[in-house]
């Protein structure tokens, strides 16, 4: 069940969309008991409702999550089915309160590896937190070997295939998707597909995107984006004003190839964010290609090391080039962004207006620096 939203192109007002997204909602019918597996952002709710039409009882209403493009629609879905009682975890109970004002009494938790019996089905719910928010948790149903993920291998792609058909697209997909969502967890992660491994998955059944029937490639990829190591790659976001931060970065980008290192750059003024969060994933080195203006970096700088810091990628080194015309403080400011990142900083490199050639052979020693720590850490 759920709905395809093809027309989104933002999420939390700060999210690209280009391939819309799915809230999937699923019910399981038990010879005794029905439960609904989630539902729908509210302004797709009637879709939910009429997908019901017909579906006699709601025993219960499972919610994974308390986000509301998977929450939002409990109570319309409550008004319909008033017996149904709320299955959840501890954490997600205080927020569904919170969020959606729903009676305390109707809202039951369950412990980690608690059972619900449905008759002839077993669903086994399983804390997995952080899968995005602290409260999350996964429903593992037992006879049919199907594991409902709600977030945890979601991918956003508006399409009407209920499975996955095209393996290239959905891997790109929920890598921007982890990258976006699931990265700055990364350890805790770790610990949830550690978690996962005693149970036999025939199925992952999320609430965005399509149904994997082959699921070992997906939880494959997600243990490579978690714990493997950051490739011989580096990721240069970069804003320029005049064309000298451009001139700077083109030199830069050319002396890295040269030293056979993969480099993605990233107009900041163009480019979309989720790219540059998927390039994340996998960089061994940003460097940040930054302007000054107003005394400190280009504010589309900003945002984005504000958002690298947020989302916590596995970058070992870091550094800053730009050209500026009086003065500032863009490389203190800039550092000062990046608690998060536990990274090894190579000198910045900062010219005073058009670059020279002093300035081509600091960046030639930049590249020789940055080539010679991925050798060193045998980034492939
Ligand atoms: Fe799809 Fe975190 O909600």
């Amino acid at each position: 069940m759920g709905a395809v939203d093809w027309d989104r192109r933002l999420f939390d007002a700060l999210i690209p969309l280009p391939d819309g997204t799915t809230y999937n909602a699923y019910l399981v019918e038990g010879s005794e008991k029905t439960v609904l597996l989630d539902t729908v952002d509210p302004p797709k709710a009637d879709e939910l409702l009429k997908q019901l039409d017909g579906v006699p009882k709601i025993d219960y209403i499972i919610s994974h999550h308390a986000e509301q493009d998977h929450s939002g629609s409990i109570p319309i879905v409550l008004n319909r089915f008033p017996e149904a009682k709320v299955i959840t975890t501890p954490k997600a109970k205080s927020m569904l309160i919170d969020l959606l004002k729903l009676p305390e009494d109707i809202v039951k938790t369950v412990d980690d590896g608690e059972i619900l019996s449905l008759g002839n089905k077993t669903l086994k719910f399983i804390h997995t937190p952080w899968v995005h928010w602290p409260e999350t948790m996964v429903t593992y149903l037992e006879e049919n070997r199907i594991l409902f993920s709600c977030d945890f291998f979601g991918s956003h792609i508006a399409t009407t295939d209920l499975f996955v058909t095209d393996q290239g697209r959905v891997y790109e997909a929920a890598k921007r998707y982890f990258a976006e969502i699931m990265m700055p967890f990364r350890n805790i992660i770790e610990k949830n597909l550690d978690k996962l491994k005693e149970y036999d998955i025939q199925m992952i059944a999320p609430s965005h995107g399509q149904i994997y029937d082959h699921p070992e490639w997906i939880m494959e990829a997600y243990r490579n984006w978690v714990t493997g190591t950051p490739k011989n790659l580096v990721v240069l976001p970069f804003i320029s004003m005049h064309g000298s931060t451009r001139q700077l970065v083109d030199h830069l980008v050319s002396a890295l190839v040269g030293h056979g290192v993969r480099v993605e750059l990233f107009n900041l003024a163009v480019t979309d964010i989720g790219k540059l969060a998927m390039a994340l994933v996998d960089a061994a080195t940003v460097v940040v290609g930054a302007p000054t203006v107003l005394a400190g970096p280009h504010p589309l700088v900003a945002y984005a090391t504000l958002l690298a810091n947020a989302l916590r990628p596995r970058v070992k080194y870091l550094s800053i080039i730009g050209s500026y015309g009086w003065g500032g403080k863009t490389v203190e400011t800039l550092a000062g962004m990046i608690p998060n990142l536990k990274v090894e900083v190579i000198e910045p490199f900062l010219c005073k207006g058009v670059p020279s050639e002093a300035s081509f052979i600091a960046l030639d020693k930049m590249a020789a620096t940055i080539a010679q720590k991925h050798k060193e850490n045998d980034f492939k």
